[in-house]
């Protein structure tokens, strides 16, 4: 008896999304291998049917995780872009050159793409997403915006039943860590970046974090997948374009101000289906359920037509909280090609 497995393969060796039908692995090419990039590698290991066969880096001397084995090692991320043995390739280096050229690249090859990159995606997402539908692969990017949250998944499922009217949320883990660990420094803003660094939650240049553009850049892929497909305006909405004001603007007197009034600050977005979309930090009664959502966690409102109102809250920042959302992202393509699931072992 054939089954359905064995009439794709036979039909076609590749398939919709470019992964091998006949694998008994899914064969993951790895862009960095920093925070994100080493708990995919240990995530990746628990399972039962992905292996990272290359992986790039940029210091060939810092140790790697054990669990890389045998892996190709390179400092140039288009060898494993390249690397005729890669399946699927997964970017979480971070940067916009490389990252986008290598990214590019792999989708041009057919090879489906899974990047954690929201600065790249917020730019040249619907560039790439094209790229890919014109050569029938596909670019997934959850771990993109708000961690372990689902947050690209959920939107998109709405948005394609239902009416969004309404998006907000704390979406930038390093901004709320530092948001609410200030009173602890003294409401000094720069110990608690530190503390956010010390962390893993902060980007090597947190700058983005704190002046509310990397918020902004995960507004703009939200808002993209809330409305594109039916608001003009939501089709030209980049980074540039969101009205923001960061975490930096708020002075230490505002800090401590706010916190003996028993109040809390956090760094809001906000998008409503008129194309209005703001970051700005707000300043909260204790009791409010933005406020309570403390350190690298994110909460993701979603206000939809018949859905009503929904809240996702959970880790927005952290190598293992991202790392879960690539490995829900590589799951979902080796499931639509029919190839072995990510099931743990
Ligand atoms: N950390 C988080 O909580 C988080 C959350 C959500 C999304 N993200 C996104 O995930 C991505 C990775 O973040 P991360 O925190 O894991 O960064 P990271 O710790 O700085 O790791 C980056 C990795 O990429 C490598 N790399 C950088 N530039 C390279 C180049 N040109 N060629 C080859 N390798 C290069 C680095 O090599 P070396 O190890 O040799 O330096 C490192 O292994 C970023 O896009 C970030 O925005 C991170």
């Amino acid at each position: 008896v054939r089954t359905v497995h064995d009439t794709l393969t036979v039909q076609s060796p590749r398939t919709a999304t470019g992964i091998h039908q006949d694998l008994r692995h899914c064969r993951v090419g790895l862009l960095g291998c920093g925070t994100v990039g080493s708990a995919v590698v240990r995530g990746l290991a628990a399972t039962e049917a992905a292996d990272v066969v290359a992986v790039a880096f940029r210091d060939p001397h810092l140790t790697r995780p054990r669990e890389l084995g045998a892996a190709r090692r390179t400092t140039d991320a288009m060898e494993v872009v390249e690397d005729e043995d890669v399946d699927i390739v997964v970017e979480v280096m971070g940067g916009t050159e490389v990252a986008l050229e290598a990214i590019r690249s792999a989708l041009r090859r057919g090879r489906p793409v899974v990047t954690a990159n929201k600065a790249v995606v917020a730019t040249h997402g619907p560039e790439l997403a094209s790229l890919a539908r014109q050569r029938g692969t596909a670019l997934r990017y959850d771990a993109a915006v708000a961690g372990a949250v689902p947050a690209t998944g959920v939107v998109s499922d709405l948005a394609r039943v239902d009416r969004v009217v309404r998006i907000a949320g704390i979406l930038n883990g390093t901004a709320n860590h530092v948001l609410t660990v200030a009173p602890q420094f003294g409401f000094d803003i720069a110990a608690a970046v530190e503390d956010a660094m010390r962390h893993g939650y902060a980007e090597a240049d947190p700058s983005r974090d704190l002046d509310g553009t990397d918020t902004a850049d995960k507004l703009v892929i939200l808002a993209r997948l809330a409305w594109a497909h039916t608001h003009a305006w939501a089709r030209s909405v980049t980074t540039a374009t969101v009205d923001r004001r960061g975490v930096e603007s708020l002075t230490p007197e505002q800090l401590a101000a706010t916190h003996d009034a028993g109040r809390v600050w956090r760094l809001v977005a906000e998008a409503t289906d008129d194309g209005h979309m703001h970051v700005a930090p707000v300043e909260l009664p204790a009791h409010h359920e933005f406020a309570t959502v403390r350190g690298p966690r994110n909460v993701l409102e979603i206000e939809a037509a018949m859905a009503g109102r929904l809240t996702l809250i959970g880790e927005g920042a952290g190598g293992e909280a991202t790392a879960s959302a690539v490995l829900r992202d590589l799951d979902a393509l080796t499931r639509a090609d029919g190839v072995k699931t990510l099931a743990r072992r």
